[in-house]
């Protein structure tokens, strides 16, 4: 059992992340919350063994072999290099801290205790997702030339932020690791132009250039509705296509015949469209999101097994893209991201 110490039991945390943590073989050894009513409530419903208001004290106190987070980017990088310190496994929500500068501290202190430090991108652990990469990865699939993605939220949380920070840090950041994650190699530019409906209602169109000359172009916005599907990826090569709805629909086009003047049309394992869909009638606590494969994988990072969880390293590359898109709306000009300084 991997004795964990969590901290922040906000929303996220409560809903997604403990619930998913607590199904996997470890003990819950403390959790840890400036918010006295919330802490209250999670150690009642995950069954933490002791519960602390300061993450100094929980990490001094208890014995512990990992540290889960999920706080906010103000806070992660502090607690994360408290817990490397301490030479713990650490699991930081995205974002890994608030600067691609902060979380390149994370990862050389990670490579200093050699403990790994993984990073919340659970969109890589979605069942579509998942599928769909591993098409991308496949030989039968070729060379990736062009992504198209949308990746949508509403206006709720931004209207009283001018500067749309929370947007770029909490929502835009999965992007800037789903798309080269699809494309199978790094970005090396990013381009944006943005649109303001009204205050709290941005549009983006991003464009991300790679080495192989391949394309992405991703629409990312304020101004949808969260009751409505938020998420479209597609990634083409030659004379094929997948794309995932939602992360709920995967389809795989190929090169099919056509079918009108073929009297014995049938479909074509080999040609043909394939489409999956969960079945969502299943009585089985499915996680399709990723949250719960992901903490599986780090809790398999943290007892030094071979794993292909999100790096602190990949942090570090996500952070460096967000950050190049967002000078790209101050220049207007293509912008490499840039190697993060510790
Ligand atoms: N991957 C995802 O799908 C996903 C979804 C939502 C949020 N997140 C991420 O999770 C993080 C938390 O988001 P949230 O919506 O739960 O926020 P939240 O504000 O609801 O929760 C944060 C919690 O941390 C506590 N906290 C603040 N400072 C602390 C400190 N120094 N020590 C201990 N506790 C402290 C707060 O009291 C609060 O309970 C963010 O980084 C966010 O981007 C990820």
């Amino acid at each position: 059992m991997t004795r964990i110490g969590w901290i922040g039991c906000g929303t996220h945390a409560s809903e997604m992340l403990l619930p998913q943590l607590t199904r996997l073989p470890i003990t819950l050894a403390a959790i840890c919350d400036t918010d006295p009513s919330r802490l209250a409530a999670a150690a009642r419903r995950f069954g933490a063994a002791a519960s602390f208001a300061d993450a100094t004290a929980m990490l001094e106190q208890t014995p512990l072999d990992a540290v889960g987070m999920a706080v906010g980017p103000a806070q992660h990088e502090a607690l994360a290099l408290a817990a490397l310190a301490r030479g713990l496994a650490v699991f930081v929500e995205k974002p890994p801290a608030a600067t691609a500068a902060g979380a390149a501290r994370i990862a050389a202190a990670a490579a200093r205790a050699g403990r790994p430090c993984v990073v919340g991108f659970m969109k890589r652990y979605s069942t579509a997702n998942r599928i769909a990469a591993n098409i991308l990865q496949s030989r039968e699939f070729g060379p990736r030339a062009s992504l198209i993605g949308e990746y949508m939220t509403a206006p709720t949380y931004f209207a009283r932020d001018p500067n749309y920070d929370g947007f770029f840090l909490h929502h835009c950041v999965h992007a800037m690791d789903l798309v080269p994650w699809l494309m199978g190699e790094a970005v090396i530019s990013v381009q944006t132009r943005s649109f303001t409906l009204a205050p709290g209602k941005l549009a983006l169109h991003v464009g991300f250039g790679f080495a192989s000359g391949a394309l992405a172009t991703v629409v990312m916005g304020t101004h949808q509705s969260r009751g409505t599907p938020m998420e479209f990826w597609q990634v083409m090569g030659d004379h094929r296509r997948v794309e995932i709805r939602n992360v709920f629909t995967v389809r795989y086009f190929r090169a099919p015949p056509f079918k009108v003047d073929d009297p014995a049309a049938t479909l074509d394992p080999a040609a043909d469209t394939l489409v999956w869909e969960p079945n969502l009638t299943a009585a089985a606590n499915e996680d399709h999101k990723g949250y719960h494969a992901l903490l599986s994988a780090f809790l398999a990072a943290a007892r030094g097994e071979p794993t292909d969880a999100p790096t602190i390293a990949e942090g570090v590359r996500a952070m460096s893209v967000l950050e190049a898109m967002r000078r790209s709306l101050v220049t207007g000009a293509a912008e490499p991201p840039r190697p993060a300084d510790e």
